[in-house]
Parts: C-alpha cells; sequence; structure tokens
C-alpha cells in the first residue's frame, strides 16, 4: 500500500493547512468555497491540543500528505449528542480512486468504537457519486435530502444526509 494513515501532529500543520486549501481549490463538492477562511496555525495548534475532535492525514510513502478527514462533535460534545460525530474529508484530485478515502473511512470508525461513538453521519452533494459510492461502501444510508442546502454561483444543489450505526 502507498499510503498510511495517521492521526495529525503540530509538524504537520503548515503542510496540512496548505493541503486543505489546494483541496478546497479543486473542486466543487465541499461546502467550504476556496475564499472561506480556514484555521489559521494557531488555530490548528489548539484545537489539536484540546483532542476534541479526529483530524487524520493520509500520507504517501515518500511522506507528504494527500488527505485529510475531521470527524467533530456538536455542540461542545454536549450530554445528549456525544454519542454522535459529523465527518468530513478530503482527497488530493491526483490521488482519488486509489482507496485513500475507504482508509481513512476505516481509521475513523476504529476511533469513533474507541471513543464510545455509535453513530456516524455526514452531509453529501446529491451529484458528489464518488462520495456518495464511498459511504455507500462503507455501509452509510441515506437518511434523507436537505434542498438547496448550497448554494455555488448562484445554483442551488441538495445535499443527501448520511449515517451509519456503529453495532459491537
Ligand atoms: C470523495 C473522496 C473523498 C473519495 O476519496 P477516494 O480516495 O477517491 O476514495 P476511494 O478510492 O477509497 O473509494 C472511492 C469509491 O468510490 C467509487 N468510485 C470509484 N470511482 C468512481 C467513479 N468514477 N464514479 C463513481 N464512484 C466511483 C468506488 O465505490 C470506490 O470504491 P472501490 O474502489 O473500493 O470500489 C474524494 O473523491 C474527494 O476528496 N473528493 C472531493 C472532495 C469531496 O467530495 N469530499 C467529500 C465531501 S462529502
Amino acid at each position: 500500500m502507498d499510503f498510511k494513515v495517521r492521526h495529525l501532529e503540530n509538524k504537520d500543520i503548515p503542510e496540512y493547512l496548505h493541503l486543505t486549501k489546494y483541496i478546497d481549490n479543486e473542486t466543487e463538492f465541499l461546502s467550504v468555497d476556496p475564499k472561506d477562511p480556514r484555521p489559521k496555525f494557531m488555530e490548528m495548534v489548539g484545537a489539536v491540543a484540546q483532542k476534541n475532535q479526529l483530524f487524520l492525514v493520509a500520507q504517501h510513502k515518500d511522506g507528504y500528505l494527500v488527505g485529510h478527514l475531521g470527524a467533530f462533535w456538536r455542540r461542545g460534545k454536549g450530554k445528549r449528542v456525544r454519542h454522535c460525530i459529523h465527518i468530513g474529508l478530503g482527497v488530493v484530485k491526483d490521488y482519488w480512486g486509489k482507496g485513500v478515502g475507504t482508509l481513512m473511512f476505516k481509521a475513523m470508525e476504529k476511533w469513533a468504537k474507541e471513543q464510545g461513538v455509535t453513530r456516524l453521519e455526514l452531509d453529501v452533494m446529491t451529484n458528489n457519486e464518488r462520495g456518495v459510492a464511498l459511504y455507500k461502501k462503507m455501509g452509510f444510508e441515506i437518511e434523507g435530502t436537505k434542498r438547496q442546502s448550497i448554494c455555488i454561483d448562484g445554483q442551488y444543489i441538495d445535499e443527501y444526509m448520511m449515517s451509519k450505526i456503529l453495532e459491537d
């Protein structure tokens, strides 16, 4: 395998910030616009130190990063929702279809079980065929459609709400 998935470390943060910006500019399947602000270096250092959310990176065997996956709790991990996490991810286009997304999902699921999480959730644009295929392959189901929840250059796009319940 040419890739490994591991937790983000402080030494990765400059490359991670470049990677997220790069992927934001490459795809229209993310809810973030390339011009939206992304966290700054010190905010990321703080977020990683807090250990209150998951930051995974996919690293090529030659050392550089090709993907990221984040998972976070709503409401500051409030008691009633701490069994649920929301997931977002991105892979550099040149590396699509090589199993990087799958690898990050498997690592995320292992981590989620260790955290006592029983529900995984995400939103995906209905036209993101590759994303929807990956999530279905990983056992996610469509729960509903968020109508016109994304607007890109005046064009509305629907999103699927997808989830997976983790059994023992
Ligand atoms: C969605 C994304 C994360 C998938 O990552 P990836 O590394 O390409 O995923 P994988 O290679 O592990 O798996 C992709 C799965 O998609 C499916 N797939 C592959 N090629 C496809 C294609 N051309 N069309 C539709 N589905 C396809 C397959 O089911 C494949 O799994 P398989 O090879 O085991 O059969 C990546 O394409 C990406 O970053 N896209 C842009 C950002 C984005 O959409 N983020 C998610 C927002 S919800």
